[in-house]
């Protein structure tokens, strides 16, 4: 299969020496299972640790369930020079770059870095390709002194190459899996992301999100997460363990209003980025005025069991709520539903939107190992080469983009859009703000999601339940023949959410309430990951040795 080779014998060393280490009873240190952003900044201001032990931990924590759960495509090799010059910094220089000073970041493999890291999007046409420069997410990150601790695994190209892949899977990094269950389908494109920040394997990781990719895999492991500014359908998201390190997170990464590479960012509201962290208050609903869309899950419909599961979880916190002091409407309707329903073509901007973006992307790339250029070579070089797994693996949504006669410039196109941009607004999200003057809608994660994307709507999902021990296993994992994929994707003890839906840049205010509910409620540990899935690396154990014995594997100093 498709994982770097020196990368599965690194694993192989470091699980011998995590097992055979011996713990040091008398240092309290944090669980790296349930560490925040809060526990991090503490433990480097008292010296309990350092950056260069988290990020030696969290590699040793990948390598106990890389082979089983595939959550990471690529350590850096870097990580651990640049967690000593940090550390450096700050304990020799009493100097910090930034908030995330030290603080370890993993990120999707679609995600720029101009380092020793590829940027695939899982692919091998894009294998040793070189990014003219960080993407200014990744630049964000490091300029707030983060750790790029390495690229996470996923849905290849994001989803966008064939109706029947698999959720999480990847040529280069095998299929992502969920820790819940077994063979749990990591629900979309984000998987690797939100894996290893659910088990702790990174301090907090980064997603991209077209429909679902962000909010999906990551409440799926029981994750907290934002899908922050942008009008486009793609946007880069948190995924983190709570509402406050996805604030944390998201206040690092977002912006700049007027980026250059990135028009969409003229609609940022503010001169600069606020700090969300300071919403992160446990009176957050006190007041909240907050709407259920009801008719975005209407009676009629046949409930699955787990609709019936999660919308019951969802009717039966609605006290809650109130108790906190929201002042919750219910049937606070997304006034054009049918629209809505039956005119959103939610593949319509990546259908367009992927012929021309493509070769934009591979034009500016400083090497282009595979001379693929346009879609229509991407089509040939995957159908060809043996581990993309072509036809098992289809490539439906190409063809068919490259069979419509549409462009980014077609009226047709950009009317559709402009229509889509209305039903994600206007017909349904703004549309029941403005109607019941409301500061937020509250749904089920499962109906969060899509209207959202079409203009630019933030989300944040927080755990709210587990399916029960006598839920019927349910079979899916994206397109196919889920058979043939064997994963699981309703199952007993796996997470579902609840989500908040904010007007356009009102993230500061679902992280808000998110964060007073989280508070209140605090599910992600009722109920843990299968513990064979468990990693046993902490902070305490040594992990230093093992590093050594594999240099060459992780570019590591000898
Ligand atoms: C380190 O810097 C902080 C503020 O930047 C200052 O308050 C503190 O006194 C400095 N500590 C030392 C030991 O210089
Ligand atoms: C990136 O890809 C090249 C192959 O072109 C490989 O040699 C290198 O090891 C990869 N980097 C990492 C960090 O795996
Ligand atoms: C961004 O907008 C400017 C000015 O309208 C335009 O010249 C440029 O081509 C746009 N860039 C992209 C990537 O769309
Ligand atoms: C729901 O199930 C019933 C019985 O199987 C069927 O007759 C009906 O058409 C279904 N309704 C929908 C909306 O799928
Ligand atoms: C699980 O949920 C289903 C659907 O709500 C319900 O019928 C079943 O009794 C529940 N099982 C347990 C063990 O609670
Ligand atoms: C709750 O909101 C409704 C609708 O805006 C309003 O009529 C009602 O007075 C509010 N209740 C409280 C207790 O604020
Ligand atoms: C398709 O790819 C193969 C191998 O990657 C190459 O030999 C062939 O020329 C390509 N065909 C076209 C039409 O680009
Ligand atoms: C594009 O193709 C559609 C059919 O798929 C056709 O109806 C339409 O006229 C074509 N438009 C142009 C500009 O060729
Ligand atoms: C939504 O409605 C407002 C007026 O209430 C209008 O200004 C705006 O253009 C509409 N937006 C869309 C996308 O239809
Ligand atoms: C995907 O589709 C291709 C042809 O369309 C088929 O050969 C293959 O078996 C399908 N794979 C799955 C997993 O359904």
């Amino acid at each position: 299969m498709a994982v770097l080779p020196f990368l599965v014998a690194c694993i192989a060393a470091v699980t011998v020496t995590a097992t055979s280490s011996t713990q040091l009873p008398f240092q309290p240190l944090p669980d790296l299972f349930s560490l925040t952003v809060d526990d991090i900044l503490a433990g480097f201001s008292t010296n309990h640790f350092t950056s260069a032990d988290l990020v030696s931990a969290y590699i040793a924590r990948t390598a106990e369930v890389q082979l089983a759960l595939r959550p990471v495509i690529e350590i850096n090799p870097d990580a651990l020079l640049i967690a000593q010059t940090l550390d450096n910094e700050r304990l020799l220089q009493n100097r910090t770059r930034g908030p995330l000073h030290g603080v370890p970041v993993l990120l999707k493999d679609n995600i720029g870095t101009a380092d020793q890291l590829n940027t695939t999007a899982g692919s091998y046409a894009l294998y040793g390709s070189i990014v003219p420069h960080d993407a200014t997410v990744t630049a964000n990150l490091r300029a707030a002194g983060a750790v790029i601790l390495g690229k996470a695994g996923l849905s290849e190209w994001a989803f966008w190459r064939g109706t029947n892949n698999s959720n999480g899977w990847s040529a280069r990094g095998g299929q992502v899996k969920g820790a819940y269950y077994e063979d749990q389908d990591p629900s979309g494109s984000s998987g690797g992301s939100a894996v290893a920040a659910g088990l702790g394997l990174t301090a907090l990781a980064v997603g991209t999100d077209t429909g679902g990719s962000v909010i999906d895999p990551a409440i799926s492991m029981g994750l907290s997460v934002v899908v922050p500014i942008t009008v486009v359908q793609d946007s880069v998201g948190p995924i983190t363990r709570t509402v406050k390190d996805a604030a944390y997170l998201l206040s690092a990464m977002a912006g700049p209003k007027g980026d250059p590479g990135d028009n969409y960012t003229n609609a940022i509201p503010f001169t600069s980025i606020p700090n969300y962290a300071s919403y992160c208050i446990a009176s957050g609903l006190q007041g909240a005025k907050i709407g259920i869309p009801r008719n975005i899950f209407p009676a009629p419909i046949n409930y699955t069991e787990s609709d019936i599961q999660q919308i019951d979880a969802f009717n039966a916190i609605l006290p809650l709520l109130a108790s906190l002091g929201a002042n919750v409407t219910d049937n606070a309707d997304y006034p054009d539903i049918d629209a809505y329903n039956t005119e959103a073509q939610f593949t319509l901007a990546l259908d367009i939107g992927f012929k021309h973006d493509f070769p934009a992307y591979m034009s500016q790339l400083k090497f282009n190992p595979t001379g693929v250029e346009e879609l229509a070579d991407l089509l040939n070089w995957t159908q060809q080469f043996r581990a993309e797994q072509f036809p098992l693996r289809s490539t439906d949504f190409w063809e068919d983009s490259l069979a419509s006669n549409l462009t980014t410039e077609s009226p047709e196109y950009l009317a559709a859009i402009a229509h889509n941009a209305y039903l994600g607004s206007n017909a349904t999200i703004q549309g029941a703000l403005d109607a019941y003057g409301l500061d937020a809608l509250v749904l089920p994660t499962a109906y969060s999601v899509r209207p959202a994307v079409f203009a630019g709507y933030p989300v944040i999902t927080v755990p709210l339940g587990y399916f029960n021990a006598t839920t019927a296993v349910v079979q899916a994992g994206g397109g196919g023949d889920p058979t043939v994929w064997g994963l699981n994707t309703v199952a007993p003890g796996i997470p579902f959410g609840l989500s908040f839906i904010g007007p356009r840049f009102g993230e500061a205010q679902i992280i808000q309430f998110a964060y007073a509910f989280e508070r209140a409620t605090m599910v992600r540990y009722q109920n843990l990951p299968l513990a064979k899935y468990m990693p046993v690396t902490q902070l305490h154990t040594p992990v230093a040795q093992a590093e050594f014995e594999c240099p060459d594997a992780l570019g590591l100093p000898k």
